[in-house]
């Protein structure tokens, strides 16, 4: 790898800065998923044993440079402590008093960055008030590393830098998944709308061998297709980008997976009546909300002949019942594949985890990644400036 990890650092009596994303969903005060700050114990355990002071920074929300009292990361501090089992202090303002205080032991918690306007804008000067507050910085929070902020970015020129266990763990499973994958790999892309995956489309049919296109988004190239898709819901619009991607797919190799049947019906609502047809005869009056039975085989097969998978969006409306039913029976494939150690799987963003865990089918993955629009951007090929930042 071309950065440092925690291996390379001497932390022993150091003050360490650890930029983590702990953005955890909440409801009503509580944190309802804790995953994130789980996945971060390794790190912070790594430090402290180490004889390290760990300084924990990290946003909530979007306050856009304004204190958002609501999203003050006081809220959390109490389950932070409790899943990583160290004592917590929380720092309002006055980072440098509360660094010099903290006793044996105990972890500092900083505000919400974002309360700062400097955190987004990257700016050098907030990056210094950080950076002075301790020895060494450590970037934990891949799901933050598409944003180029002062935390983020400007920070790792300033300090001695590494990357800490959870952005290594995501870096290595993503180098797996793609630059250097087991082949055949498939990627299963779902979700709304074509105009939010265009980059992600277009740099995964030069990397993969069969693509998958599930969801909403499939509408769209059925439409390209010159079928008629009823009222589904179709970026007409986009008719000559997504043929362009069939183009690419087929020029660069990739096979495109569309479902050749579909599950229809006339209301978006859960139970409501529904029909298995041809992906060529959506009726007029209808939506497609699903892929059909044989539309899951064809993925199945090819999840059977492959040997690592990246899956990112559900393949319809699996929020809903029964539109959930090629979702589930994909990921359950696909888990079921991955416990037996014939496929490599790495599924992330938004929805994603949600449909799988949905499924059940979650824990048997090769990997899950915490990030939601950092993995989209690293699926288009970006750089992401929170780990190019790391590389030096
Ligand atoms: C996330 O929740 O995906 C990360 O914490 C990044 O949040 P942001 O999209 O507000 O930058």
């Amino acid at each position: 790898m071309a950065w440092k990890t925690l291996d390379d650092m001497d932390l022993k009596g150091k003050r360490v800065l650890v930029r983590v994303d702990i953005n955890v969903p909440m409801e009503n005060g509580e944190v309802t998923d804790a995953t994130r700050i789980e996945r971060i114990v390794p790190t912070v355990d790594h430090i402290q044993h180490a004889g390290g002071t760990v300084i924990l920074m990290a946003h909530y929300g979007r306050p856009k440079g304004k204190v958002v009292p609501e999203m003050s990361l006081e809220h959390i501090a109490g389950t932070v402590a409790e899943v990583l089992g160290w004592p917590i202090v929380w720092a309002n303002s006055d980072y440098r008093d509360a660094v010099k205080e903290l006793e044996n032991d105990e972890i500092l918690l900083l505000e919400n960055l974002r309360f700062n306007p400097g955190e987004e804008t990257n700016d050098e000067g907030f990056a210094k008030r950080l950076a002075s507050l301790a020895d060494i910085y450590v970037n934990d929070a891949f799901s933050a590393a598409h944003r180029a902020h002062a935390s983020t970015e400007a920070i790792a020129h300033l300090l001695p830098s590494c990357a800490g266990r959870l952005m290594q763990e995501e870096l290595s499973a993503l180098e797996n998944a793609l630059e250097t994958p087991k082949r055949p790999v498939t990627a299963v892309v779902g979700g709304a709308k074509v105009s939010t995956k265009l980059e992600l489309l277009g740099n995964l049919v030069s990397k993969v061998d069969n693509l998958v296109i599930g969801g909403g988004m499939a509408n769209t190239f059925l439409a390209a297709q010159g079928m008629d898709v009823g009222k589904s819901l179709c970026e007409h619009d986009l008719a000559d980008t997504a043929r362009e991607i069939m183009a690419k797919a087929k020029a660069a190799g990739c096979a495109i997976l569309l479902p050749s049947d579909v599950v229809v019906a006339r209301e978006f609502k859960a139970g409501a009546a529904h029909e298995v047809v041809a992906a060529s005869d959506c009726p007029a009056d209808a939506m497609i909300l699903d892929a059909g039975p044989r539309a899951v085989e064809a993925i199945n097969a090819a999840l059977g002949e492959s040997q690592t998978l990246v899956w990112n969006g559900p393949l319809g409306a699996f929020e809903i019942e029964p539109f959930d039913r090629a979702t589930n029976a994909a990921a359950a494939e696909a888990a079921r594949l991955s416990k037996a150690g014939k496929l490599t799987s790495v599924a992330g963003g938004g929805d994603t985890v949600a449909a799988l865990n949905k499924a059940g089918a979650a824990d048997d993955f090769t990997y899950i990644s915490t990030a939601g629009g950092a993995f989209l951007e690293w699926l288009e090929g970006k750089d992401l400036p929170g780990v190019a930042a790391l590389k030096g």
